[in-house]
């Protein structure tokens, strides 16, 4: 409805009525008091979607109002794609309609303005008969649906109804996403854990400090995220943060990596290079696998930790560098110190402050939530991300993950892609985490609510189900050939084959 007060303006905000009675509600019903009837809470005006509709056809935004509005859905008309941005930036619209052809700037232009804007906001476009390959086009930048004109007004609820749907599915990934950011994220690390938040806290502690960072854990623990929040961590340090894996490089490659080198100072070597420990300066070096290098390299690396200073390989020039030291391995120094493979003396030039990252199968806490993460990590861009089915969430739990959350992440990300649905379940999950093989018998999960021969029976039938099939694949569908595979009479297998539901036709054209 048109407030006849407001002509100056361009939004035609929907009935007024409507507020109204929100406000009448809210004086009968405190705010915070969520026990009121159903129907009460229902119509709550906060609960309420908002809609935007664009068309420079003052008709057709009136009839869909007329058609939309309702107790659960407030709609605001535009009739150009100007005045529809400047509304998109001032509300927040669940759902825009826009006609893809108008007046001034155009549907397409306005879908391509909110996708750059990032406006949150689910597009329907409407368009007249014939023009399919634009709504190709303006689906492509980005809208989710389209409705013909004439619009017909059971195509318009159901989609709609869809686009309210998709809506909410994204507001609850956001919220999840938010909570996770929150509650139980410290610089995308996430987890509820105690350690873990016991190593969040001291990594708070430490920022200001220069102090060397040992980072021990199993592989796939996420050492390399804590090395960057210790990095991040530390606002006031202007450098980078240079990372070096330790054990990819041959000893004298390692060294000019580290060090830099002079020109000419070996065959390959035409210009002088600056080194790692000069390109971290007033920053942070991450020495990765450290359990790793040569003894010859600890002993100059244990130098550079006493001194601060260095050669370039080749060169005489002493550099003089600022850095924060972090190093991880997945070995256990102290056991190879004791061994005799690593320096002592370097071990404790390392261990000022240890960070032990425990691994995953000690904090199972985490898995569930790292799902949600990676699932929403893994979500193609315009669905809502899968859903993990509860038996095979119950394998990843009891699973004992020796590749940590590294192989959770692969799991969840080639589940995703794999499953056409949207539930994951325990057969789209690598075979080593649910223990189900091709070959392997059906397992059961015993319940002693039931007595033996239950189970046996099911097992039973479970047998017989899967020798039919075979039998039958290998008859090509034959039910006499079928039955002499099995060793029964045509009668009884015929009897099996109907009792069981099994479909026959399939194997006949193979
Ligand atoms: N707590 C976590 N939250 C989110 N992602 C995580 C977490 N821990 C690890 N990851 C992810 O798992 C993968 C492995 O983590 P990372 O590389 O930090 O492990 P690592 O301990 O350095 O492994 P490696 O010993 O094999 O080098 C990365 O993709 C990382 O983003
Ligand atoms: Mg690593």
């Amino acid at each position: 409805m048109e407030n006849p007060n407001d002509s100056g303006k361009t939004i035609h905000k929907g009935t007024e009525f409507a507020h109204d009675r929100a406000d009448d509600r809210s004086k009968a019903v405190p705010p915070n008091e969520h026990e009121g009837p159903p129907e009460v809470r229902e119509k709550d005006d906060r609960m309420r979607r908002k809609l935007l509709v664009v068309d420079d056809d003052p008709y057709l935004t009136t009839q869909l109002r007329k058609l939309l509005e309702s107790d659960e859905l407030s709609v605001d008309t535009v009739s150009s794609a100007q005045e529809a941005l400047t509304a998109l930036g001032e509300t927040d619209y669940s759902v825009l309609i826009t006609d893809l052809k108008m007046p001034g700037m155009g549907g397409m232009e306005l879908i391509r303005e909110v996708a750059q804007r990032r406006v949150l906001v689910t597009t329907i476009v409407t368009t007249g008969f014939g023009s399919i390959d634009r709504v190709v086009e303006a689906m492509r930048l980005g809208a989710y649906d389209f409705l013909t004109k004439p619009i017909d007004p059971n195509n318009l609820k159901l989609v709609m109804d869809r686009a309210l749907k998709k809506r909410a599915l994204q507001d609850e990934v956001l919220r999840l996403r938010q909570q996770l950011k929150e509650s139980y994220s410290f610089n995308s690390i996430i987890s509820k854990n105690p350690k873990m938040h016991g190593i969040f806290e001291l990594i708070r502690h430490i920022a200001g400090t220069k102090s060397t960072v040992l980072i021990e854990g199993e592989t796939g623990t996420g050492k390399e995220l804590i090395a960057k929040a210790v990095h991040y961590a530390s606002e006031e340090r202007q450098g980078s943060l240079v990372a070096i894996n330790c054990a990819a490089l041959p000893e004298n490659l390692l060294e000019s990596e580290l060090f830099g080198h002079e020109k000419g100072s070996f065959t390959s070597a035409d210009a002088r290079r600056k080194g790692r420990f000069e390109l971290a300066d007033k920053g942070t070096i991450f020495l990765d696998e450290i359990g790793d290098i040569s003894q010859a390299m600890q002993a100059k690396l244990l130098r550079v930790l006493q001194e601060k200073r260095f050669e370039r390989v080749g060169g005489h020039e002493s550099i003089e560098v600022d850095v924060r030291v972090v190093a991880a391995t997945n070995k256990n120094l102290e056991k190879e110190v004791k061994e005799g493979r690593f320096r002592e003396d370097l071990f404790y030039r390392l261990n000022v402050i240890k960070v032990d990252v425990p691994p995953l199968r000690e904090r199972p806490e985490d898995i569930p939530l790292l799902v949600t993460h990676f699932l929403n990590k893994y979500a193609r861009p315009n669905d809502p991300p899968k859903k993990m089915a509860p038996d095979a969430m119950e394998r990843l739990l009891v699973y004992r993950w020796p590749g940590n959350v590294r192989e959770l992440e692969n799991a969840i990300e080639r589940s995703s892609v794999t499953t056409v649905g949207d539930t994951i379940n325990p057969d789209k999950l690598p075979a080593r985490i649910t223990g189900i093989s091709e070959e392997e018998k059906p397992r059961y999960e015993i319940d002693l609510q039931h007595p033996l021969p239950y189970y046996l029976k099911e097992a039973t039938e479970q047998i017989e189900k899967q020798y039919i099939r075979k039998a039958l694949e290998k008859s090509r569908g034959n039910v006499g050939r079928c039955a002499e595979l099995c060793g029964l009479s045509r009668r009884s297998v015929s009897g099996k084959i109907s009792q069981y539901e099994i479909d026959k036709y399939p194997f006949k054209s193979t």
